[in-house]
């Protein structure tokens, strides 16, 4: 099998497709030959040595796949050989043969492609776990989305739509039309708009009843503040700590130097009446049970048209670094992909 490895922390061309022997399935696992694999922030992240839940490097990053399954070790229940299916990882997604606990694959709905397939774990669940399990968003709710054009923002966007929720997205200028085709109400260029006046400006006054923030540092402070009464900040990453495609600790010391710390206590909660959640779906392993339901419901979803992945680019194996380049230059409008 090939699979692509962060051979050390540094810039793209750090990932180097390496050969090697088809891995057996487990007790409990299944064998998915790998149609395609999903690139996530958190892959970027590890690649420069800035994500701590990473194996040590050298590593194989990723955490979702689509594929076939076309072996099962002892004791899977069902038949999976032969199935389509779609797949969360414990890290070693970016490969062309991947071995998974079964109750961590789901089988492809008729019609779905496996491009498809790869873009909605990580964005999907993570969008799900925020929009609807923590963030309870209700019809003509506003959430504000930051980051709307990535995987997770366009998730987020779709199901928040579903419910019938207003929706502020901030984004790069360029991703704005096609963004607004999606579903996004109102769109703030985050780099020349101040995005909490802007947010005030379009509620007239009141502020939103959510906020997805994986921008941090700053960001969540004028967050807190744009929360209306009831309102709920979701924070699930610290995006602005990436300054640099090399390894550096500056980005990362900046973001730690903003954060909030002291602006949320439990007085200046209950005051306001405001909430703050955190989500990291990489520390949900012990809930599969819930994440199986939430990714049935996805799929039902799917299957009504209430959602639909979309894809930006996919690259090939040997093309990995360009794929990290491409979302790092902020290009991506959704999921990027890797291709055996
Ligand atoms: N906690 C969790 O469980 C979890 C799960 C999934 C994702 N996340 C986090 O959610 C965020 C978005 O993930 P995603 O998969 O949706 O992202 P993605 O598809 O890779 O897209 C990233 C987008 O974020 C924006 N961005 C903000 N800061 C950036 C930076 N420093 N460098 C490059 N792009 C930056 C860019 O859009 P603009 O052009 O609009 O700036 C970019 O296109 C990331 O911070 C990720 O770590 C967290």
């Amino acid at each position: 099998m090939r699979q692509i490895w962060i051979t050390k922390a540094g810039p793209p061309e750090v990932l180097k497709v390496k050969e090697a022997s088809d891995p057996e399935p487990k007790a409990g696992e299944v064998r998915i030959r790998v149609e395609a694999s999903g690139v996530n922030f958190a892959d970027i992240m590890g690649r420069m040595g800035l994500y701590p839940d990473l194996p040590p490097i050298p590593v194989v990053p990723g955490y979702e796949v689509s594929g076939r399954v076309d072996a099962a070790g002892a004791g899977v229940e069902g038949n999976w050989t032969g199935r389509n299916v779609l797949a969360v990882t414990r890290f070693g997604g970016y490969a062309d043969t991947v071995c998974v606990p079964a109750n961590q694959v789901f089988a492809r709905p008729a019609g779905m492609s496996a491009l498809e397939a790869a873009a909605i774990p990580v964005n999907y669940f993570t969008a799900w776990q925020l929009v609807v399990v923590m963030g309870g968003l209700k019809r003509n709710e506003t959430v504000l989305i930051h980051s709307a054009g990535g995987g997770v923002g366009i998730a987020a966007t779709q199901i928040a739509k579903h419910i019938g929720a207003r929706v502020i997205g901030t984004a790069s200028a360029a991703k704005h039309a096609e963004l607004r085709a999606i579903g996004v109400d109102h769109l703030i260029d985050y780099r020349t708009e101040d995005f909490e006046a802007r947010t005030r400006e379009i509620t007239h006054g009141r502020g939103v009843e959510l906020i997805l923030d994986a921008v941090g540092g700053e960001s969540w402070k004028k967050g807190y503040r744009v929360l209306a009464p009831t309102g709920r900040l979701g924070m699930f990453g610290i995006s602005s700590a990436v300054t640099r495609k090399e390894r550096s600790i500056f980005g990362m010391l900046g973001v730690l130097a903003s954060t909030p710390w002291f602006q949320f206590n439990p007085l200046s909660l209950m005051n306001a009446n405001k909430g703050v959640f955190g989500v990291n779906l990489g520390h949900m392993w012990g809930e599969i049970d819930r994440q199986r339901e939430w990714g049935d419901r996805l799929l039902e979803s799917w299957n009504k048209g209430a959602i639909k992945p979309k894809v930006a680019r996919s690259f090939r194996f040997d093309e990995a670094p360009q794929a990290h380049h491409f979302i790092q230059d902020r290009r991506n409008i959704g999921k990027v992909l890797l291709v055996p």
